[in-house]
């Protein structure tokens, strides 16, 4: 069983050919990667749209980004992010202690990496981030400082890493997440020795570094109107009333399933009417996995709401998704138990969240209807030098299985060693495992996990899953 996605339409006639033949390409290698073996056994991808999404988004005026990982940027991932996005933010590359990690010694290459792939294709680049409480250096954040030390260290970095991007990057996130959940301001290391005027002091080096650049102060949990965006808003309107440089606010959007914030359309219209630009900069959408058809086709509405709140008002800029495939999600590493949060799937199949962003910016797309949703899911729980222990779920929502069988090829020298809850057999690189007597069937809505032991060298990379 697999997802078939032979649909993908070819582009209209008044598309630029380059784009077309992109397009081409990507329908090709979306369709070599489903015979490769997808995960899905079910149909629940939404098909691709007759337009790239960059594409309808530009005929809104309005950015669709991704926050992307440099050194991904080759092959499927790379196409993608390339054909579907008309800005790039990079999702840890220009983070402090990525690019300063001893004190004067820069690492520019990921940064840089990114910054030319997407002039290359003809996309935007919002800088991220400059001054925040986290991933900094060890040498900035356990050093002790005096504030005239602290404010040349600061003036400095900014200085510096603005100063090398000058005229390339259309936004940055000048500071990052400076609130408490009640509207006071972080404890952090800039804030207990400068003072809240950090940042000021913060978006005047960034104006003097790079004018043309928009300058934004960037927040999670401060999408609908609440004491958290209550203070961001207040702090907006006392810097704009300073004469402080201040283009924009950005909203992350880092949300839960179900909690699109009823006030969110409200709350931007709020910041716009202050005169300020709002971007939504790190949208995902988590779920508790693992996922059924249900919570995706929910996770569909909700990527569209928050797509068309933006689009409803003209002073939102656009919507960058952080991450494009769950694959390159952080949600998974950070919220215990949760993902699914973004719009592709972990083999590049895009899921009906991209549906919904698609309806959003006013294209069309065909979901097909759910035939049957039972699928694999392939994870590495622990590893160490020699071994790993891995372990397969299957989980079935709007169908049922009464036996299974998932098969996958090991892409470097992995060989399992013991397995438990199936029978698993290695030939050379193929691996296939069939459930025991007892865990045969796996119920509409349920699943059945079973694990194994394997030895590894050189990479451990994580193959495509196939259930039978
Ligand atoms: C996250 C990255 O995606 C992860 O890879 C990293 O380990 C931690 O940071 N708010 C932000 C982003 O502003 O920079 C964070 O990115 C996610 C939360």
């Amino acid at each position: 069983m697999r997802t078939s996605r032979s649909s993908l339409s070819s582009g209209s006639s008044s598309s630029p050919p380059a784009r077309s033949s992109l397009r081409a390409r990507l329908a090709a290698l979306l369709t070599g990667a489903s015979a490769v073996g997808a995960l899905l056994a079910g149909a629940t991808a939404a098909h691709a749209a007759d337009a790239p999404l960059r594409d309808l988004a530009d005929a809104k005026g309005k950015v669709i980004g991704t926050a992307v990982t440099g050194s991904k940027l080759t092959g499927t991932y790379g196409d993608i992010a390339g054909a579907e996005f008309n800005s790039l933010t990079p999702g840890n590359a220009m983070k402090w202690e990525s690019v300063e990690p001893s004190r004067g010694t820069y690492n520019w290459a990921e940064a840089d990496r990114i910054v030319e792939f997407a002039e290359a294709h003809g996309q935007q680049v919002r800088g991220h981030t400059l001054v925040w409480h986290s991933q900094n250096p060890g040498w900035l954040a356990n050093g002790t400082w005096t504030a005239d030390e602290l404010s040349q260290v600061l003036d400095d970095h900014i200085a510096t890493e603005v100063g090398r991007y000058k005229g390339r990057l259309a936004a940055w996130d000048v500071v990052n997440e400076p609130f408490n959940e009640d509207g006071t301001y972080r404890q952090s290391l800039f804030y207990n020795t400068l003072g809240q005027d950090y940042i000021a002091q913060a978006l005047t080096a960034a104006r003097a570094a790079d004018p043309d650049a928009k300058l934004y102060i960037n927040d999670y949990n401060v999408e609908g109107v609440n004491a958290k965006s209550t203070a961001l808003y207040n702090l907006v309107k006392s810097l704009k009333e300073r004469g402080v440089p201040i283009d924009g606010v950005g909203l992350q959007a880092h949300l839960i399933l179900g909690q699109v914030p009823a006030t969110l359309q409200q709350n931007i219209q709020r910041f716009a009417d202050l005169g300020v630009d709002v971007a939504i900069t790190e949208l995902d959408i988590r779920m508790q996995l693992p996922a059924t058809s249900a919570e995706l086709t929910q996770q569909a509405e909700e990527y569209k709401a928050v797509v068309a709140a933006c689009v409803a008002v003209s002073r939102c800029t656009g919507v960058t998704v952080w991450g494009f495939t769950d694959s390159d999600s952080w949600i998974p590493d950070v919220f215990d138990g949760y993902g699914a949060a973004t719009p592709y799937d972990e083999n590049y199949a895009p899921k009906p969240a991209y549906g919904g962003i698609v309806t959003a910016l006013g294209g069309t797309t065909t979901t097909p209807p759910p035939t049957d949703a039972c699928s694999a899911t392939y994870s590495v729980t622990s590893q160490w030098n020699t071994g790993f222990t891995g372990q397969v779920r299957i989980s079935c929502s709007g169908a049922s299985l009464s036996s299974w069988k998932v098969n996958w090829t090991y892409g470097a020298d992995q060989r399992i060693t013991q397995s438990w809850n199936a029978n698993c057999t290695q030939t050379g690189t193929q691996v296939s495992c069939s459930n025991a007597s007892y865990n045969g069937s796996v119920p509409e809505g349920g699943s059945v996990t079973f694990g194994f032991n394997a030895s590894w060298s050189g990479s451990n990379p994580v193959p495509a899953v196939t259930l039978a």
